[in-house]
C-alpha cells in the first residue's frame, strides 16, 4: 500500500530495543539444539501460543526463560546479526541496542562472552549494511543496586565500546531512586543514561529518573501525559520518549491502539519517537510499530518523518561530547 511504501522509504533509527526480546522462535529453538537444552515448549507453535500477557511481568518471565539457551558468543552473535539484517530491510539505518547483562552473568556466562556477541555483529552490520549503532547495558531493577554495581564492574574492561546504561525490567515497587548511586557512578564513568519510566508506572517515576538519576532520554514514559508539569519540562529541556506502541498494546499499557498517546505528546512538542522494544514477543519490528501507529491515530506523512527525525534528534549519534547532565 501507499503507507507501506512511505515507511519503508523513511531511513530511520531504533532507540529502544532490547537484544534478547529480537530473539524468532525459530532461532531459539536452533541455538536450543546446538546447546542440547530442552526448551519448556515442543514446538515453535506452542511456544508461540504463550506469548499472550496481561502486564509486564507476565512478558518477562517468558522472556528470561527465552534467553536461558544463549551460552556462546556465536549465539549472542547470531541473535543480533538476525536482527540488524531484518532491520537492515526495513531502511533502519541506525541502532542503539539494549542488551541485560545480567540475565545472562546471573546464569554463569561470562560478560566477555555476551559483549562480544553482541559487538561482533554491531560491526559486522556497520561495516556490511552500513547501520551505525550504540550500544547501551542496562541494569535489571527487580535486582538490587549492588548487583548492578557488580555490573557496572564487569563492563569496565569494554567501557570504551559501550555508550550508556539503562534500566529495565519490572517497573511497579522498583523506582528509579533505587539505583541512585550506581547511575551516578555510572556517569562517572563516562556513560550516557537512560532508564524505563512511567511504562506501567507512576509520573513520579519519570520525575525521578530525571532529578534523581539525570538520565538524558526517557524509556517509554507514556504516563507523562498526566501531568502538565512534567510535559512542559521535557519539552523544555527536549527530553525524548522512545514510545513502543505494539508493545504497549500487547502488555496492556492500552487497551488498544487508538488509545496510543504519540500523536497528542507530538502536538504538545515532546520529542516522541517509535521503536519495537521486543519485536520478537510483541509481533512488530520498525515498519510495523510505524505502520500499526499510523494507521490507527491517522497519522500523515508529515507527522511519520517527524518521528523519524525525532529519534535522529534523540540519537548519541552526534555526540562525541558526552550528553550527560551532571
Ligand atoms: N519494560 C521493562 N523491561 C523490559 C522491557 C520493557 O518493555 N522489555 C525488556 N525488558
Ligand atoms: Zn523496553
Amino acid at each position: 500500500s501507499e503507507l507501506h511504501k512511505i515507511i519503508q522509504g523513511i531511513p530511520k533509527a531504533e532507540l529502544h530495543l532490547h537484544i534478547e526480546g529480537s530473539f524468532e522462535p525459530e532461532l531459539m529453538f536452533k541455538i536450543a539444539e546446538r546447546n542440547t537444552i530442552a526448551l519448556a515448549y515442543d514446538s515453535i507453535e506452542s511456544l508461540k501460543k504463550a506469548y499472550q500477557f496481561n502486564n509486564l511481568q507476565e512478558f518477562l518471565d517468558i522472556y528470561y526463560a527465552g534467553a536461558q539457551v544463549l551460552i556462546h558468543e556465536e549465539d549472542f552473535f547470531d541473535l543480533t546479526w538476525a536482527y540488524l539484517t531484518k532491520v537492515h530491510s526495513q531502511n533502519v539505518v541506525h541502532v542503539e541496542v539494549f542488551f541485560d547483562p545480567q540475565t545472562h552473568t546471573d546464569r554463569g556466562i561470562a560478560f566477555e562472552v555476551v559483549f562480544k556477541g553482541i559487538h561482533k555483529a554491531l560491526e559486522k552490520a556497520k561495516k556490511e549494511l552500513n547501520i551505525s549503532y550504540k550500544l547501551i547495558m542496562s541494569y535489571l531493577r527487580h535486582l538490587s543496586e549492588e548487583a548492578a554495581f557488580k555490573t557496572l564492574e564487569a563492563s569496565l574492561p569494554f567501557k570504551h565500546l559501550i555508550d550508556g546504561v539503562g534500566l529495565d525490567s519490572s517497573e511497579m515497587g522498583n523506582p528509579p531512586s533505587k539505583f541512585i548511586n550506581v547511575f551516578k557512578a555510572s556517569a562517572e564513568h563516562g556513560y550516557n543514561l537512560v532508564a524505563h519510566a512511567g511504562e506501567e508506572g507512576p509520573v513520579e517515576y519519570i520525575w525521578e529518573a530525571l532529578d534523581v538519576l539525570k538520565v538524558i532520554r526517557i524509556d517509554h514514559g507514556n504516563r507523562c501525559l498526566d501531568d502538565e508539569a512534567l510535559v512542559q519540562r521535557l519539552v523544555e529541556e527536549k527530553i525524548a520518549l522512545t514510545l513502543c506502541p505494539t508493545s504497549n498494546v500487547a502488555l496492556k499499557v492500552i487497551q488498544k491502539m487508538e488509545e496510543h498517546p504519540v500523536a497528542k505528546m507530538l502536538k504538545k512538542g515532546i520529542i516522541a519517537t517509535i521503536h519495537s522494544d521486543d519485536p520478537a514477543y510483541f509481533g512488530g519490528y520498525m515498519n510495523e510499530n510505524y505502520f500499526e501507529t499510523a494507521k490507527a491515530l491517522n497519522l500523515n506523512k508529515e507527522q511519520l518523518m517527524q518521528l523519524a527525525i525525532n529519534a535522529f534528534e534523540a540519537s548519541w549519534l552526534n555526540t562525541n561530547t558526552k550528553q550527560q547532565r551532571i
